[in-house]
């Protein structure tokens, strides 16, 4: 792959959006690449991916503005159900996901954030949905998830106003759960990502599957989900290993590899 890294350290996956010439914006071959890389992940041994782009300025700067120049209604579709398609495999994906934000993340970029569990940030990242400034909606979510996860009245402000917002506005409206400077992103995040995947693996998914299904439920259908989830976790040996050890006061020895039970 040439546009995307993707290593892993222990538990946790970095997957690196890499054309920083471009500011790692978006093209066919960066999602397709985006795409092969979220299959490649080895589920059974990764218990959290972070998200991140190369260089230093830029996460994501959206989506590739060249190559839609010139794209016809029907291809302006597509390659909003090419962005779409993968976006939704990672917010999908039964592992957590951690965004590192470290820069841009304008349009495709704010948005593939947006599709991340948890978004961090560095204090020099910039947000915003810039698509009306050029003539097009959101594309690949920001409709939708941005209203979602702010409220819809700041949702439509960002969104009718193009107007960029900084990590510290970020924070306050609730788009990013913690800024920190520059070179401290990542650390941070690995942090992070180390301290999910220390935790019983089959809870943690069952966590992201309650919040997510749940949220687009009805309140009775999603406790009822969350009845179901909790249930499932019994007898499990992530169950029976931690509360068997924090009753006998002993260190809890986590499976070495996933499997559900
Ligand atoms: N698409 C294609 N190329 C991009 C790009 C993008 N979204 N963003 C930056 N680049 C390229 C620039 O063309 C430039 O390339 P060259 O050196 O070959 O000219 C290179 O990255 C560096 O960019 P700048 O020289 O512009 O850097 P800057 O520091 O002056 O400005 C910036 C940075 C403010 C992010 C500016 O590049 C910018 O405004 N980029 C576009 C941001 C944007 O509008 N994103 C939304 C795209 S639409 C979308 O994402 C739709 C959707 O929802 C699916």
């Amino acid at each position: 792959m040439s546009f995307i890294n993707l290593e892993t350290q222990g538990a946790v996956a970095v997957l690196t959006i890499n054309r920083p010439k471009a500011l790692n914006a978006l093209n066919s071959s960066v999602l397709e690449e985006l795409d092969a890389a979220v299959d490649s992940l080895d589920l059974d041994a990764v218990r959290c991916l972070v998200i991140t782009g190369a260089g230093e300025k830029s996460f994501v700067a959206g989506a590739d503005i060249g190559e839609m120049s010139s794209l016809t209604k029907a291809e302006g579709t597509a390659f909003g159900k090419k962005g779409n398609d993968v976006f939704r495999k990672i917010e999908t994906l039964p592992i957590p996901v951690i965004a590192a934000v470290n820069g841009f993340a304008l349009g495709g970029g704010n948005e593939l954030a947006m599709s991340c569990d948890i978004r961090i940030c560095s204090d020099t990242a910039v947000f915003g949905q810039p698509e009306v400034g050029l003539g097009i909606t959101p594309g690949f979510g920001g409709t939708q998830r941005l209203a979602r996860l702010v409220s819809p009245g700041m949702a439509k402000q960002l969104i009718y106003t193009a107007r960029n917002i900084k990590a510290d506005e970020a924070y306050r409206i609730g788009l990013v759960n913690a800024v920190y400077p520059a070179e401290d992103l990542m650390p941070a995040a690995m942090k992070m990502a180390a301290g999910i995947a220390k935790n019983a693996p089959i809870a943690v998914r069952a966590c992201k599957k309650a919040i997510n299904d749940g949220l687009d439920m009805d309140i009775d259908s999603a406790i009822a989900l969350e009845e179901d989830l909790f249930g499932s976790c019994f007898e499990t040996h992530d169950q029976v290993e931690g509360m068997g050890c924090f009753m006998s006061r002993e260190k809890p020895k986590p499976k070495p590899v996933f499997t559900n039970n």
